[in-house]
């Protein structure tokens, strides 16, 4: 597979926050189009092109008339499903003068966020681990990478890296051995780390207990979601959710959502230090990931090498082709074992 392949696979999106969508219309831009997203007067939100069909104004530019979006320039009204319902300067329904529909998503609100259908996804969107329980915190993260998802989501589930770019921060080199499991998973596949070493880093000295072991597991679910799990004796438990949202080949939108929970009453207190935290490792990745895109660009379609200790690399690969029709990943229930040095 090219790493700047275009297409995208079918699934369920984020567009936005369910909290930046207020009454007036948004524009965003997914899977290479640019979205005027709307919530109407009855509260159903949804997306369509953001181009008027008469003559071209942006819809995000408009306003919403109950279950309608209305271009500024001359009052065409749009229902969700892009046809026009109105054209004020013209008596009767407005789709018996235009019969053509503007490309319009399906959109849902799920766990704080506006998901909309591109394609013919598998399932539901993914949901968010944990976010909401009693006894959990949660805060999230919008990041935007000049990278494609295929590039964000190995990122996300690398564990070799984090000595290079987060050293010091996240992980310091030890040359330890690490032992780690990688299962097949029913939609993705994950990775379990054993005898991971923690020293000498910011992130575990000021949240992790300083004895007792971690369960680290970091899970791929196709096609755009990952899920990196931390657990600890003392109850501590972090997980960090993020959803990719292509806005071209080569720019993702990347939502996150961090869980955790600490011990009782002190979750404001965690998340002070964790959440600056994980803002400035992200954008680490940031840096890593504009870097390596425009290297790509300047060497495209050349092939990437490979070993063992890119753990899910070649699973969120096949899983990214199954998703676009191509080939078939894994099927679940594998079980292999590697050994990597961190
Ligand atoms: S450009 Fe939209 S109504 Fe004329
Ligand atoms: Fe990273």
């Amino acid at each position: 597979m090219s790493p700047l392949d275009a297409r995208h696979p079918p699934g369920w999106y984020i567009l936005c926050t369910a909290r930046a969508l207020g009454r007036k219309p948004l524009a965003v831009q997914a899977a290479g189009r640019h979205w005027a997203v709307f919530r109407s007067a009855s509260g159903a939100v949804s997306a369509v092109e953001d181009r008027c069909l008469h003559r071209g104004m942006a819809l995000s530019a408009g306003k919403v008339c109950g279950e309608h979006l209305q271009c500024p320039y001359h009052g065409w009204a749009y229902g969700g499903d892009g046809r026009v319902r109105i054209v004020p300067a013209m008596k009767g329904d407005g789709h018996d003068w235009v019969s053509t529909a503007l490309p319009s998503l399906e959109c849902r609100e799920l766990d704080g966020y506006v998901f909309a259908r591109i394609g013919e996804p598998a399932g539901p969107p993914h949901r968010f681990k944990h976010l909401g329980e009693p006894g959990w915190t949660s805060f999230h993260m919008a990041t935007r990478f000049q990278a494609g998802v295929d590039a964000c989501v190995e990122n996300f589930l690398d564990c070799p890296h984090a000595t290079f770019v987060h050293r010091g921060w996240f992980r310091t080199p030890t040359a330890k051995p690490v032992r780690c499991t990688v299962t097949t998973l029913a939609d993705g596949a994950q990775a379990e780390f054993f005898d991971e070493p923690r020293e000498k880093s910011v992130v575990w000295w000021l949240l992790s207990p300083r004895r007792g072991e971690m369960r680290h597991v970091d899970r791929f679910i196709s096609p755009h979601t990952t899920e990196v799990e931390y657990e600890f004796p003392n109850g501590l438990h972090y997980v960090i959710t993020s959803s990719c949202t292509p806005i071209t080949a080569t720019k993702t939108q990347v939502h996150t959502v961090i869980s955790f929970r600490s011990w009782r009453g002190l979750g404001p207190l965690v998340r002070a230090f964790f959440e600056p935290l994980s803002r400035h490792i992200i954008q680490q990745d940031v840096r890593m990931l504009d870097a390596q895109q425009a290297n790509l660009a300047r060497h495209p379609g050349r092939p990437f090498a490979s070993t063992p200790a890119d753990v899910l690399g070649g699973h969120i690969q096949a899983w990214r082709r199954f998703a676009r029709g191509e080939g078939e990943p894994v099927a679940a229930g594998q079980v292999q074992h590697v050994d990597l040095v961190l």
